[in-house]
């Protein structure tokens, strides 16, 4: 698969001190190349195979190898506060040993009893240190506790045996982090998703626009979703206060104009789209370039024109990605809502009343029917939405599915 899910996310890499350490640039470089945040800890030892500035270089940040350099941070609580997942490459029967029996003597034996995250082993080491008791009592210790422990290639050894104990392809140690994030398991891998979410702002002058309460919390859960979920997904954000969900290429933009043209450079090339965004339906037919003074006027007239629909334009394309749609509605919600879906060409679209205060715009929770082209109806219970996003993307999954059959 590919490895789109690696945007964004931070990825501890422990080197320890065996000849494999080399192969471990590649590992780093790859991460670093498709998108994530890596900080390299290295060993003593593993200081004697490859140099530190090696790492520095392709990680784009200093190396960790020290518990008591005079920093501001500790060390090894703000790498693990980092970490979403940590790989050690090559793994030792030495930091194997130690991991096992909770013995913290360097920054990397200690920081990696202070991860919470998913921790991922690659040992590579003679088959005959492979084999020894210990060494097969301590990885087993282990696996029992949860670490994925890749099993090492058999081969050619570096001290001329035969047997396994090679370090394991940089893209088998790439699936073993993927399935460590749980993102293995990829419903969506290969799909192309593109959500818009957010409000937009359409400027009156400088310093005023016309917007509304959107928070952008529905889109963002969608887009995380769906990278959890293996698509590779862009995310067009009008002006919200969210971090980026991890795994997603974020544009930013301002006005319906902006996230229309964001979205037209994708043409061809998705294979959902989502509108999540509030777009503003109007903007000023001109926009000053100077702030409006108040002067002694009492009234200023504003002439409004509408915005591109940006989601029925998206219902023209050829081919045309599965749509998603959002009708946030105060009357009449699911009659609204159909008459929407029709009109705009829509696979599926999301009805959610936002006269209540309790759901929709701003809040956490939702409570939406989600409503499909066939005229098929399924009212979802009020749920976070996180949850909400999770039902829409089922959803969406089997819309591809029957797309294909
Ligand atoms: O017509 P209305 O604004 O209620 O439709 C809502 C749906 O259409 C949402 O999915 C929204 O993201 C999308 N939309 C759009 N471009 C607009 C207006 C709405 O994509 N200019």
């Amino acid at each position: 698969m590919g490895h789109e899910w690696l945007r964004g996310r931070r990825i501890v890499v422990g080197v320890t001190g065996g000849i494999a350490a080399y192969k471990v640039c590649e590992l780093v470089s790859t991460l670093t190349r498709l998108g994530a945040t890596v900080r390299v800890v290295m060993t003593e030892n593993a200081r004697r195979f490859v140099g530190e500035l090696t790492f520095a270089t392709l990680s784009g940040t200093p190396v960790a190898h020290e518990m008591w350099a005079p920093r501001d941070e500790i060390v090894h609580t703000s790498l693990a506060d980092f970490a979403e997942a940590v790989i050690v490459a090559p793994a030792t029967a030495n930091i194997i040993g130690k991991l096992a029996h909770g013995i913290a003597d360097d920054l990397l034996s200690t920081t990696l009893l202070a991860f919470d995250c998913p921790i991922v082993m690659a040992p590579a080491m003679n088959t005959r240190m492979l084999c020894n008791a210990a060494v097969a009592a301590n990885i087993e210790t282990l696996r029992q506790r949860g670490v994925r422990i890749l099993e090492p290639e058999e081969g050619r050894l570096a001290c001329g045996d035969e047997g396994a104990g090679r370090l394991p392809a940089t893209e088998a140690m790439l699936d073993a982090l993927a399935e460590a994030l749980g993102v293995a398991d990829a419903p969506l891998a290969g799909m192309r998703v593109l959500v818009t979410a957010g409000p937009t702002r359409e400027a009156i002058d400088p310093v005023r626009f016309i917007s509304n309460p959107s928070s952008g919390r529905m889109g963002y859960e969608l887009a995380g979703e769906a990278a959890r979920r293996g698509a590779s997904v862009t995310l067009v954000s009008g002006p919200v206060s969210l971090d980026p969900p991890a795994g997603v290429h974020v544009v930013n933009v301002e006005s319906a104009g902006q996230m229309h043209q964001a979205v037209e450079a994708h043409r061809g090339e998705l294979d959902v789209f989502i509108g999540a965004a509030a777009v503003a339906d109007w903007r000023p037919a001109e926009s000053h370039d100077q702030k409006i003074k108040k002067g002694d006027r009492d009234e200023l007239e504003l002439r409004l024109v509408r915005t591109p629909d940006i989601i029925a334009s998206v219902a023209q394309w050829d081919p045309r990605p599965v749509l998603v749609g959002f009708a946030a509605e105060t009357t009449d919600l699911l009659e609204n809502a159909e008459r929407k879906l029709r009109e705009k060409g829509l696979d599926m679209i999301v009805a959610n009343d936002v006269c209540r205060s309790d759901i929709g715009f701003g809040s956490d929770a939702n409570e939406v029917t989600l409503i499909r082209a066939s005229g098929n109806r399924t009212p979802l219970p009020r749920a976070s939405k996180s949850e909400i996003a999770r039902s829409i993307l089922d959803e969406v999954q089997d819309l591809l599915g029957s797309r294909t059959d």
